[in-house]
């Protein structure tokens, strides 16, 4: 009966063909009070968006009276991608010397002082396995694997430590780039070793040639 009723809608729908769509304001059927099979008392009205057109919606201005447009501040403190050619790096600078003693504080509990990662805690080795990755037994690690050191940066100012992500300032976090990238033999090991928005978008890394483009066409470049 069910199926019956559901090819009519269909064989009307087609004959009816693109005439219905979309035309005049939509309607919804009255809710029947019981439900036929169960006896159940049907739902509630489906509350309607006060929104008379799409672009309408204000979310404070809805039925609901939740949500707020975000402040532009709001969405600065978020705004912090890095993208592979540099563009996002902030303002601010950090040397190898600052950046070994904020490893040491910050990173070394998780990642081992020797950035050899510590399994138990699942934070993963950051440097070494160079060469590795089409072995039988491959180490994926910033220094063997990550194309672009600027994802270093994005990914430690976002998401790192683990338990405070966010908490780094930009310079902190040049700091500490230099020294994690300086313990690969990516750049410079002299304490005075400096990285900034300039100097990290020349830095090549070891597997920069190791990936090959997305051939899907909606990709794109
Ligand atoms: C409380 C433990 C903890 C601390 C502290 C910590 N990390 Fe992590 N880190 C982790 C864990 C766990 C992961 C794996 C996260 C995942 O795979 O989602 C990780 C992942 C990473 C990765 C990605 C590595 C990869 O190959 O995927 C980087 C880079 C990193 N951490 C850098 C840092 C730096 C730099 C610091 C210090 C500022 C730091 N971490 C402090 C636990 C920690």
């Amino acid at each position: 009966m069910f199926t019956h009723n559901l090819t009519i809608i269909c064989v009307l729908g087609t004959l009816a063909g693109p005439a219905l769509a979309q035309e005049g304001a939509r309607t919804v059927a009255a809710l029947p009070e019981t439900l036929e099979e169960t006896g159940e008392r049907a739902p509630a009205e489906v509350p309607q968006s006060s929104a008379e057109e799409v672009g309408d919606i204000v979310p404070a201005n809805t039925a609901y009276g939740v949500g707020q447009p975000a402040s532009e501040d709001e969405i600065a403190a978020i705004d912090i991608d890095v993208m592979p050619d540099g563009r996002g790096l902030p303002e601010g600078s950090g040397t190898y010397a600052e950046g070994e003693k904020l490893y040491e504080t910050i990173c070394a509990t998780c990642h081992g002082a020797d950035m050899m990662g510590v399994s138990e805690l699942g934070a993963p080795q950051l440097i070494g396995g160079r060469g590795t990755l089409a072995s039988d037994q491959p180490v994926k690690t910033v220094e063997s694997y990550w194309p672009y050191a600027s994802t270093f940066f994005d990914y430690t100012h976002r998401a790192m430590p683990m338990t405070e992500a966010g908490s780094l300032s930009a310079d902190e976090v040049y700091a500490i780039s230099a020294y994690v990238l300086g313990k690969a033999g990516i750049t410079g090991s002299e304490a005075a070793t400096t990285l900034d928005a300039e100097s990290m978008a020349k830095i090549v890394m070891p597997n920069a040639d190791g990936f090959v483009a997305d051939p899907r066409p909606d990709i794109g470049e």
